[in-house]
C-alpha cells in the first residue's frame, strides 16, 4: 500500500516521525541551476513545458532534504487562457498589458477548462509524483480570488492598491461578479491539479493583508471558503497563506483550510493560540533569518522549533517566499538545525 506522505499527515493533525519542511519559492533564482535554466528559457517558456517544469520542480529536493516538491508555475499562469496579456518584467514583476478597468471588462473574461490549457503543469505534477519518494509530497497551488483580482486590476506592481480598492467601492456587482468567477477559476485549477496527482493544495493571498478585517469579511471571504469547501471531494489536505496578515488571523482560521499559513510578523505560538477554528499550521520562519550567520539561522529556526513546543499538526515553513538573494548553503544549514533540533527533542 502507498505511504501516506508525511505532509499530509501533519495536514490533518496527526503524529509524524518527523517534522515535514519545505519552503516557499524553493524552487527559483537563489539557485544556481535555476538560474542556469533561466538563461535560455523565460518563466513563461518554463511553465509551458512540462519537462522543463519537472525538472526545476526537482531542483531542492535533489539539493535539501526537503518533505514536498511544490510544482514550478506562478499564481497568475490561469490569467493568460482567461484572455489576459501577461508578461514578467526583469526587475519589475509580473504586468498586465489589458488591465480590468471596468464592468464589461470583467464579463469579457474568458471561460476556460484548465486540462486544455494548462497541460503542461498538470503533466509535470503527474511525471514529478513518479519521481519522489513515497513518503515526499507533491503540492499544486493557486492564487485566491483577491490576489487574483488585484493583479487584474492593478495591471502593474502598486504601493497602496489604491485601484483595486476604488474597484471594490465603487463597482460592488462587478467586484462580485469578479470574484465570482475567480473562485471558479481557482477551484477547478486546483482540481485538477488533484486529479493530476497532488497529494496537497495551497491556495496563496499574497495581498489579503492590505484589506481591513471588515472589507476582507464582507467582499473577500465567502470567495476562499468557497474554493476550500469544493476542494473537500478531492480528498487533498488544503493550505491558506495569506502574506502580512496578523490583523486578519481570526478571519483566515475559519476560511475553511486544513492548514493556516502563517507569515514571519507574528509568533507562531501567539498565531496559533488566536485561531479561532482549529486547524495545522505552516510556517514561519523569517526569509532574511537565511541571509544571516550559521549562528544566527540555526537560532532562528529553534526559535520557531520551541514555539511550537512538539505540538502536532506543524508544517516547517518559511513565513514568505525565499528571496532571491539567499546563499544555498544556508538552507542546508536551516534544514540542519531543524533535524538536530528535533533529534535533541525526541
Ligand atoms: O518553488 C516555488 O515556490 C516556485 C514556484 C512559484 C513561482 N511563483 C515562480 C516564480 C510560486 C509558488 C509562485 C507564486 C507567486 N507568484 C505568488 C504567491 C507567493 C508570494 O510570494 O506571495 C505571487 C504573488 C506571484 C506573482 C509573481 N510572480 C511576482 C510578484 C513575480 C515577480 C517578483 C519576483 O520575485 O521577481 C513573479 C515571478 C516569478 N514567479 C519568479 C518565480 C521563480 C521569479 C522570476 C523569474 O524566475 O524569472
Amino acid at each position: 500500500m502507498a505511504l501516506t506522505p508525511r505532509l499530509v499527515r501533519a495536514c490533518r493533525g496527526e503524529e509524524v516521525d518527523r517534522t515535514p519542511a519545505w519552503l516557499m519559492r524553493q524552487a527559483g533564482r537563489y539557485l544556481p541551476e535555476y538560474r542556469k535554466v533561466r538563461e535560455a528559457h523565460s518563466l513563461l517558456d518554463i511553465c509551458a513545458d512540462a519537462e522543463l517544469t519537472s525538472k526545476v520542480t526537482l531542483q531542492p529536493l535533489e539539493r535539501f532534504d526537503l518533505d514536498a516538491a511544490i510544482i514550478f508555475a506562478d499564481i497568475l499562469l490561469p490569467l493568460v487562457p482567461m484572455g489576459i496579456d501577461l508578461d514578467f518584467v526583469p526587475g519589475k514583476g509580473p504586468v498586465i498589458q489589458n488591465p480590468i478597468q471596468s464592468p464589461s471588462d470583467v464579463e469579457a473574461l474568458k471561460p476556460f477548462d484548465p486540462r486544455d490549457h494548462l497541460t503542461p503543469t498538470l503533466e509535470a505534477i503527474t511525471s514529478v509524483r513518479t519521481q519522489v519518494n513515497q513518503d515526499t509530497a507533491v503540492i499544486g497551488f493557486a492564487g485566491a480570488p483577491f490576489t487574483l483580482a488585484s493583479y487584474l486590476i492593478e495591471g502593474a506592481p502598486t504601493k497602496n492598491f489604491g485601484r483595486v480598492k476604488s474597484f471594490m467601492s465603487n463597482e460592488p456587482e462587478a467586484f462580485l461578479a469578479l470574484m465570482t468567477k475567480l473562485r471558479e477559476v481557482s477551484g477547478r485549477w486546483l482540481t485538477a491539479q488533484a486529479e493530476a496527482g497532488a497529494d496537497a493544495l495551497q491556495l496563496f493571498d499574497t495581498w489579503a493583508g492590505w484589506l481591513n478585517p471588515i472589507t476582507y469579511e464582507k467582499q473577500v471571504m465567502e470567495h476562499s471558503r468557497f474554493v476550500f469547501h469544493n476542494l473537500k471531494g478531492t480528498g487533498c489536505p488544503t493550505i491558506h497563506f495569506a502574506v502580512g496578515a496578523p490583523h486578519l488571523i481570526e478571519l483566515l482560521s475559519q476560511v475553511g483550510s486544513d492548514v493556516l499559513g502563517v507569515d514571519w510578523r507574528l509568533s507562531i505560538d501567539e498565531a496559533w493560540s488566536r485561531f479561532s477554528m482549529d486547524c495545522a499550521i505552516q510556517g514561519n520562519l523569517d526569509p532574511t533569518a537565511l541571509l544571516g550567520s550559521e549562528q544566527h539561522i540555526r537560532r532562528a529556526v529553534i526559535d520557531v522549533m520551541q514555539r511550537v513546543d512538539q505540538r502536532p499538526g506543524h508544517i516547517f515553513n518559511l513565513g514568505h517566499g525565499m528571496l532571491p538573494q539567499t546563499p544555498p548553503h544556508s538552507v542546508t544549514i536551516a534544514m540542519d538545525a531543524l533535524r538536530s533540533y528535533e533529534a535533541t527533542a525526541a
